[in-house]
């Protein structure tokens, strides 16, 4: 018998101001972008905005329904617009921010389940790792370099192919 573990390394900032130009840029982007969900149920307005190696953004926002289960989260709306419009377009970052109703948003979030094994489909299609930047509206930023490095074990293509 084996005990095995994964480690999941990132980094955690203190404020946007300790991060690079470009990137102050995009957590700008996201910070403002948030506002602009369609999330009238929870209250909570999430917004993923991916900046491209030629530094064109690309916005998500989640979007809710009357019927609960059909609404959408932020990345997935990011993931397929991507897809849709520059579906060559090789992703260098993607940055997830939100606003709450309900509760301080000085916190960072990350992306539920079934966003992780989205953002890693994204990752693996162009074999390119794909940096995640995590934050509130103000505080502190977590950065990956990999949004694979969220999701431990994926379920990739290669496990379809026998
Ligand atoms: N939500 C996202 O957009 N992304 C996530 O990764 C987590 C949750 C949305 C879904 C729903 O509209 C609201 O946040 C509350 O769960």
């Amino acid at each position: 018998m084996l005990h095995a573990a994964f480690d999941i390394p990132y980094k955690k900032y203190k404020d946007a101001a300790e991060l690079s130009q470009d990137d102050q840029k995009i957590i700008h982007e996201s910070r403002r972008l948030a506002s602009l969900a369609y999330a009238p149920y929870s209250g909570f307005k999430v917004a993923s905005v991916a900046q491209t190696i030629d530094g064109i953004f690309i916005h998500g926002t989640n979007q809710e329904n009357a019927s609960y289960p059909i609404g959408l989260c932020a990345e997935r709306v990011m993931l397929a617009t991507i897809s849709s419009i520059a579906s060559d377009a090789i992703i260098k970052t993607i940055c997830i921010s939100y606003i709450s109703e309900k509760q301080s948003t000085a916190v960072p979030i990350a992306p539920c389940g079934i966003c992780r094994q989205s953002l890693v489909e994204f990752e693996s299609r162009f074999n390119e790792p794909i940096r995640l930047l995590l934050t509130g509206q103000s505080g502190e930023i977590f950065e990956f370099d990999s949004v694979s490095d969220l999701l431990p074990m994926a379920f990739k293509k290669k496990n379809l192919i026998n």
